[in-house]
């Protein structure tokens, strides 16, 4: 994992490999530095020779300034590598969720994604920048400065040694439990972040069921637990504060104590007592570091395991080796198709499909709600690939094309299409980036979306907000066709794209589509029987399985379901579904 994450650090390679030679850098001035101040005192203050005070000050001033501009020039380059990390591994991930296919997507929640793009990089990036400076200054510094300790005074250093085996083992014992409970804080936190995305975008529905309350209630059920666990955490680690004063301080009396006795006897001079202080100092602060870094990759560890999660996904729906450029024409053939959406227990939610479409026909495909009517017309443009049989457009199985060739030939309205934030001309460029103001405005009459359009004050530069949630909902099907239109696509296909539009509009539409592009294969999936009723020949479905396949009239006679939802719905009873229920009572 690390070795994966680390290959993202790219071309910060060299800001991330000088941030470490510069904190050494820092680190040995700052070591030499206490050695110097004790020079000043022994040979300068102590003997009451001035020159030596200015020679070693003189010396010290040159080496904090370096060390200065060492700390500078190491907090710089982490700072560039830390961010340039961040921002390599989030490109490359959203690079590939780019790649995802449906089924791909299935596997992660957009919350999900949304926290590993943004709380989870944090993490990495302050980890990163943390080891870049700590972990290289931490025990560089520990090293040096009992080195220098051992150096001026063995038997002093002996003090070290007891004060960091007892803040070594209450360290130890403290962090363990943080760490355990820093887990779980992860883990809250995923469903805070859950909570609070899915409330956000979801927002109009939770107001218009009056579900606030509840809302609140579940937010500050999750905030709770999470405030809970980060008490139990904070309190834990503000225990080191003072196990660590207590240490210093005792090595301070014992260092003055037996310092005292050294200084009397004429072993140690009072400088080296003074920079022993300051190692001291060093010494139990690195160690304190050390702790800190533990916590963090911890921490970092989690968060890094579901990054990678996310650069290691395989998009499962890819380009062939040799693909095919040029769709032939707008044929569609369904060899004995099945299909199951991997998580369903392997039921299948199309099962063997068998059936062929001629290009340029218009086919209706007409079915209760979960009969697989989406789920068919997904499988044409290869937004899911099949597990048995094959799809073929224009004679060619789906998977040798080319994808971004065959999803523009095979042009889709998505059943929960959305609109981006921007002007409605922008949303229509979506489907050909360099479409002229008159071939939108042609796209639009078509899907009678001209009417409208027409009327609002700023015409097509009309802006539209995040999710289209300014236009009506037949407004937005009518832009969401439009747009489609305009890939001028060899197969067009309507997944429930006028369900929001009144019947006047609907039939306004498929007379439009009739005189307009006859050469196009459509596909058109409805609940109304009115919508399909015109169609060349209209699929019937139930259960994932084809139950009829004809015109109109000849189903009216031969297929039992479709001469029922037809004269329910012509009694004026209601939709496919209200039949059904009815029935079923
Ligand atoms: N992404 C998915 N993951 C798992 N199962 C799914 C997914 N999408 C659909 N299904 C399941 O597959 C079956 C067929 O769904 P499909 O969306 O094709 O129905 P539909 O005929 O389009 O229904 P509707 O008229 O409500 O749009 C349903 O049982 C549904 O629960
Ligand atoms: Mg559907």
């Amino acid at each position: 994992m690390v070795k994966k994450l680390l290959r993202r650090v790219g071309r910060f390679k060299t800001a991330s490999m000088l941030t470490p030679i510069f904190t050494t850098l820092e680190v040995i001035m700052g070591v030499l530095i206490p050695y110097v101040t004790a020079w000043i005192i022994d040979r300068g203050i102590m003997q009451g020779n001035m020159k030596n005070v200015y020679l070693y000050g003189g010396i010290m001033i040159v080496m904090a300034a370096l060390s200065m501009t060492f700390g500078i020039l190491s907090g710089k380059f982490s700072a560039f590598a830390s961010s340039g990390f961040a921002y390599n591994l989030r490109d490359a991930m959203f690079k590939n969720i780019q790649t995802f296919s449906f089924s791909n997507i299935d596997k992660f929640s957009t919350a999900g994604l949304i926290t590993r793009m943004t709380t989870d990089v944090n993490h990495l990036q302050n980890a990163f920048q943390m080891i870049l400076r700590i972990s290289v200054r931490a025990p560089l510094n520990l090293v040096f400065s009992i080195f220098m300790c051992v150096f001026i005074n063995m038997r002093m250093s002996l003090i070290f040694i007891i004060a960091m085996v007892i803040l070594g083992t209450s360290l130890y014992f403290i962090i363990s439990k943080t760490v355990k409970l820093f887990t779980q804080v992860f883990s809250k936190y995923d469903d805070m972040n859950k909570s609070v995305q899915e409330n956000i975008s979801a927002i109009r529905v939770v107001k218009a069921f009056v579900r606030e309350d509840y809302e609140n209630k579940k937010f500050a059920r999750a905030a709770n637990g999470l405030y809970k666990l980060y008490v139990g955490t904070e309190k834990l680690m503000a225990i080191n504060h003072p196990v660590m004063s207590m240490v210093v301080y005792g090595c301070i009396i014992a260092l003055s104590w037996f310092g005292a006795h050294f200084i009397v006897a004429g072993d140690l001079s009072t400088g080296q007592l003074t920079s022993l202080f300051t190692y001291v100092m060093t010494i139990l602060n690195s160690l304190m570091m050390l702790s800190m870094i533990f916590v963090q990759m911890t921490m970092s560890a989690a968060s890094g395991k579901r990054i990678v999660e996310v650069l290691d996904e395989q998009a499962d729906v890819t380009n062939p080796e040799h693909p095919v450029m040029e769709v032939p024409d707008g044929s569609i053939k369904f060899n004995h198709v099945s299909f199951s959406y991997g998580n369903n227990n392997g039921e299948y939610a199309i099962k063997d499909i068998d059936l062929s479409i001629k290009s340029g026909e218009t086919i209706g495909v007409i079915g209760g709600t979960g009969c697989g009517k989406s789920t068919l017309a997904n499988l044409i443009c290869r937004l899911y690939d099949v597990n048995k049989g094959s799809v073929e457009v224009g004679g060619i199985d789906v998977r040798s094309y080319d994808m971004e060739r065959l999803r523009n030939e095979v042009s889709m309205v998505l059943q929960n299409n959305v609109l981006f934030s921007g002007s409605i001309i922008d949303n229509l460029r979506w489907g050909k980036s360099d479409a002229t103001l008159e071939e939108c405005q042609e796209a639009c009459r078509m899907a009678v979306a001209d009417e409208f359009i027409d009327r609002m004050i700023d015409g097509y530069d009309t802006m539209i907000e995040q999710n289209g949630n300014n236009v009506s909902g037949g407004q937005k099907q009518r832009l969401c066709i439009a747009r489609a239109l305009l890939k001028r696509p060899k197969i067009l296909i309507l997944d429930d794209s006028t369900s929001a539009c009144d019947t006047a509009t609907d039939a306004k539409i498929r007379k439009a589509f009739k005189e307009d592009i006859p050469n196009t294969t459509k596909i058109i999936i409805a609940q109304r029987i009115l919508s399909v009723q015109d169609a060349d020949r209209i699929i019937v479905m139930q259960s994932g399985q084809v139950v009829g396949f004809d015109t109109h009239e000849h189903l009216l006679e031969t297929c039992d379901i479709y001469s029922d939802i037809y004269h329910t719905q012509m009694e004026g009873a209601g939709d496919f579904d209200e039949k059904r229920k009815g029935g079923a009572a």
